[in-house]
Parts: C-alpha cells; structure tokens; sequence
C-alpha cells in the first residue's frame, strides 16, 4: 500500500520553463503535487543545486540540449535535477523507504527538483546520515557525481601522478582536486586569482593563476591533465603532458570527440571527453553513497557558494550563467 502524509489534492510551489529563453522564463507557479508510480517516492526538497546543465537546458544552449529536452519547446518544465529533501509519499513498491526518510537523490532526465515536491525513481535515493547537512550533501554529490568516476575510472589517480585540474573551483573542478588528493595524486589547480586560496584548501599541492599564466605559457610535466570546465583543447595542453600523458575533458567538441572515439591522438598521449554525469542510475546511486560516506567520514567537504529562495531561481540562473561559481549554487524551496 502506497503511504502518504500528502493530502491527495494538495498542491505546490514550482518554477517551471514554458520556453527556451534568458533566465526570466523561470516562473513560480502553483502544480499538483506528484503521484508516485509503484517505485518511485515522493520527496519534500529541503535543497537543490542549479547546475549548468540546467542553465544549458533552460536556455536551449547549445542548441543539441534540444536533443535531449525538447526540439520546439521544454519537455521538462521544471528543471532541478541533484536535491536533499524528506520523503513523504512511498509508492507500493517502493522498500525500504519510509515517509520521513532524510535522503538525497539525482531525479536522471526528468527533472523536477525547482519545487516543493518531487517524484524519483526508490533506484536514484540514498540515505543521509543525521550529521550531513542538506547543504553538503547536495553539493557533494553535485559535483562529485562527475567528479569520482572521472578521477577513479578514467585517471585512476594514484601516488606519484601528477594532475592539472582546469576550472579547479568550479563544481567540478573543486570536487576533482580533493578527490585525486585523496587518492595521492599530486594536484595542480587553475583558476582565477579570487580562488586560489579555496583550490589549495581543497589539497592542490600547487595553484596556478589563470589571470597572470595561460595554460599556453605554463610549464610542467604532468600524466594527466583534465580540463573540469571545456575552456583549452588538447592542442593548447599538449606541451604540459609527458609522452604517454592524457587529456581528459568534461566538456565535448569535435575534436575530442573524434579522438574520443578512435583512441589516438598522437604517439602515446590520448585525448577523450567523458560523459560521467550521465551513467546508468545504479552506478550513480553506488557513488552517491561513496560521496555521502566520504563527506561524514571528513574525506571532502562541500564547496557552496551561495543559496537562494527557490522563487528566486532565474537570480540564481544568472548567477550560474556567469561562470564565476566556486562549487555549487543551491536553492532552498
Ligand atoms: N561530462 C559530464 O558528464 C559533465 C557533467 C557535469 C558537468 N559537465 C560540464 O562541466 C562543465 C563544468 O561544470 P561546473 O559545474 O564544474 O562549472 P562551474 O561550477 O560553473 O565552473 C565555474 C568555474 O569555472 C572557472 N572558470 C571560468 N572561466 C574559466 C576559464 N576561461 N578557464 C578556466 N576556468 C574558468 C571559474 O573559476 P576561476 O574564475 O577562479 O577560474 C569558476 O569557479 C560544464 O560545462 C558542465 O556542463 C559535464
């Protein structure tokens, strides 16, 4: 039996995006709370990150975000899609979660998380521990959900390594410096100079800034440089990579993509992008728990920027749309 401390006509707060547009075509609205399917829980949000691929989806670019929100207009009218919040409708096959449950869960594609209320996959859920606050926990797994496949599978970073971190400030980027630390890889960190002193808290062994050295005039030996924000290119980096060194990407372009896909780039360096945010829902729910246990056990910490009331969303879509963000920017509905 399906158990609810909703009342079944109640509704909620919402922002939706009846349009592709600037920031403002995020408006606050009144919906349906949403019914569980048989598997899904309905989640109370406490907290949700605004990502860039939600600035990305809401404003149609690039325009390939179409593929996947929408050719004419947004399939998903409400974006918001990595959120803390309580459990307060379980479906009827649902287990093991209970309404009052405190859990964070990634909604995949469907969205839905710039609201009161939330329907997610019992799959896409994890418990929080009581000591994790809602606010490190969202910008943990923000981050880190990218960031630890990336660092682990395609890095594999380990003592003795050495990683140059593009964007290192960014959610991305923050998250990958403390975790390849973590895995004793000597991290090098670019940013800009407001930053500098987060990305060597976050464990870089050394900070470079951007402002006064561009990667094209930098120096150094490193097996792997992996750019967190999309903004150099494997022939921008080449000089900074041993023979058999590596460039990574979070970001697509044509030419990563071709040397993605044939594996060669020249002699013994490879070039690649990765797409690590969009994994099947079990991996990314077996890492959320690695993320929410090596933020209890005081591995990584959270990097949150700032919050903003969830009627303020299109302020915060601006903000995100800067591309000055250290770490995450949350909403708190
Ligand atoms: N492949 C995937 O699976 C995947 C998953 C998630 C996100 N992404 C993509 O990854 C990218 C980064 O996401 P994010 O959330 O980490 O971004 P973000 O938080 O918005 O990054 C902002 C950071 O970028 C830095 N920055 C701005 N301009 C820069 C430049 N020209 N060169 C170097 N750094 C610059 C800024 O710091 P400073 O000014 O201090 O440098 C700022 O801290 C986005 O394009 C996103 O769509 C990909």
């Amino acid at each position: 039996m399906r158990t609810t401390t909703d009342h079944p006509t109640a509704t909620m707060t919402a922002v939706v995006a009846d349009r592709y547009g600037p920031p403002d075509v995020l408006q606050a609205t009144r919906l349906p709370v949403p019914v569980p399917g048989p598997q899904d829980v309905v989640i109370s949000v406490r907290t949700v990150a605004v990502t860039r691929a939600e600035t990305a989806f809401r404003a149609a670019d690039p325009a390939f975000a179409r593929l996947a929100s929408g050719l004419l207009r947004p399939r998903r009218r409400v974006l918001g899609g990595t959120l803390v919040g309580v459990v307060t409708t379980v479906g009827v096959d649902a287990a093991p979660w209970r309404v009052g449950d405190r859990v964070v869960a990634r909604t995949g594609l469907a969205m839905g998380g710039y609201a009161e209320r939330v329907r997610v996959p019992a799959g896409n859920v994890v418990a929080l521990p009581d000591d994790v606050t809602d606010d490190d926990a969202v910008a943990v797994v923000e981050g880190g959900l990218t960031a630890l496949p990336f660092v682990r599978d395609h890095v594999r970073a380990r003592p003795g390594m050495r990683v140059l971190v593009n964007g290192a400030a960014g959610a991305v980027g923050a998250s990958v410096v403390q975790l390849a630390t973590h895995l004793g890889a000597a991290v090098t960190g670019v940013c800009g100079p407001a930053h500098a002193g987060l990305v060597a808290d976050l464990g870089a062994v050394d900070v470079v800034d951007r402002s006064r050295t561009p990667l094209e005039r930098l120096t150094g030996s490193y097996d792997v440089v992996l750019d967190a924000v999309g903004t150099s290119s494997p022939r921008a980096c080449r000089h900074l990579l041993t023979e058999r060194g590596s460039y990574l990407t979070t970001v697509p372009s044509v030419g990563v993509l071709v040397r993605t896909a044939t594996r060669r780039w020249e002699r013994g360096r490879t070039a690649a992008v990765a797409f690590t945010g969009l994994r099947p829902a079990p991996d990314q729910r077996a890492d959320m728990q690695v993320l929410v246990g090596m933020l209890r056990d005081g591995h990584v910490r959270a990097v949150v920027d700032r919050s903003y009331p969830l009627a303020e969303a299109a302020a915060a879509h601006v903000y995100v749309e800067t591309g000055r963000k250290a770490g995450s920017v949350l909403l708190h509905p």
